[in-house]
């Protein structure tokens, strides 16, 4: 039985849908009991900052998927390294015998918020003694569907200037997970461990705005956002500077390309191509609608 940690998140929803259609057993591990029945499946409630829960959570588990959310805006370490070092000991106390991680690409110790989290995650686990692989996606496609995506006349926010991302969707990262979760790969892939997952293509900001104004019905423009004034404006927000600061840089890495190569990881894991970001905007325009608001007249 696989323990879904993360699981009422983007990639986990997914993952619960896929191993539901693929048979799996499985359990999500949910914070908030009404979220456990919404989603209609094997769940239990617990938290990562309380171990005993986790302990519970994992009894009858076999193989685990583990994701938390991302960077937080704190001063000090991220909850992340804490949190999924909880899980990682308490999976090996269980017996597990497989940990499918989320991790980001480019992750590694001493780099900036997530991926300097991951790094760090990412050694402990390997020195568990456990079973492990690792999923490295590129930026998520499903960023644009959250309200921060978008001026509040509906323009496309363009921070990366005229540098392709090779955005992935959730649901490929959940496919790849459901492959991963039910045995060893075969072939060429059967001694790879680590994965960077992108999507199909990769898209400037400005190709990005039109498949949006093409997908919507209606002209989206893109609002320029360098990263310096990314980082003034979360600061006049209230952020911690120095995660600010740490936000500008990381967009600036993607700006000079750090996401511009496009892997074909998605396709040989699952056997089938990764989603384009036209089909992404196909499956989720009620919630692209709900974010991407030009003003009324
Ligand atoms: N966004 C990107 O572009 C991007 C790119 C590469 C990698 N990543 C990585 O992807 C991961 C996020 O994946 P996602 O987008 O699927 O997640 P998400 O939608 O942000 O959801 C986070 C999940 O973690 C759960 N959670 C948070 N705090 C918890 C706690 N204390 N105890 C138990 N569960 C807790 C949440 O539960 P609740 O419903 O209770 O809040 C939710 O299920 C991060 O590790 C991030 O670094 C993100």
């Amino acid at each position: 039985m696989i323990l879904i940690t993360g699981a009422t998140g983007a990639i986990g929803r997914s993952l619960a849908g896929q191993l539901r259609q693929a048979g799996a057993a499985f359990r999500a591990l949910v914070r908030d009991e009404a979220k456990g029945r919404a989603m209609g499946c094997d769940f239990v409630v617990g938290d990562f900052d309380d171990p005993n829960s986790i302990i519970a959570a994992l009894d009858g588990a076999d193989r685990l998927f583990l994701n938390s959310a991302g960077a937080q805006p704190v001063d000090g370490e991220q909850p992340m390294i804490r949190q999924q070092k909880t899980v990682i000991d308490a999976a090996r106390e269980a017996g597990i015998t497989h940990v499918v991680k989320v991790s980001v690409w480019h992750a590694r110790q001493g780099a900036k918020l997530s991926q300097g989290a991951h790094g760090e995650i990412e050694e402990y686990l390997q020195a568990s003694g456990l079973a492990w692989s690792l999923l490295q996606p590129a930026g998520f496609m499903q960023n644009f569907l959250t309200p921060e995506a978008f001026t509040s006349d509906g323009n496309l926010i363009s921070s990366y200037g005229s540098t392709p991302v090779a955005h992935i969707d959730c649901h490929d990262i959940a496919a790849c997970a459901t492959v991963l979760l039910a045995g060893p790969l075969a072939g060429p892939l059967a001694q790879e461990k680590a994965f960077v997952l992108t999507g199909p293509e990769a898209l400037t900001d400005a190709e990005v705005a039109d498949k949006v104004s093409s997908a919507l019905g209606r002209p989206v423009g893109r609002a320029e956002l360098p990263p310096d004034s990314l980082a003034a404006a979360m600061r006049s927000q209230g952020l911690p500077p120095r995660f600010a600061d740490d936000i500008a840089f990381l967009v600036k890495e993607v700006a000079a390309g750090s996401q511009a190569t496009i892997t074909t990881t998605v396709r040989d894991i699952t056997g089938r191509p990764a989603r384009t970001f036209d089909d992404f905007l196909a499956a989720n325009l009620q919630s692209l609608r709900a974010v991407a608001v030009p003003p009324t007249p």
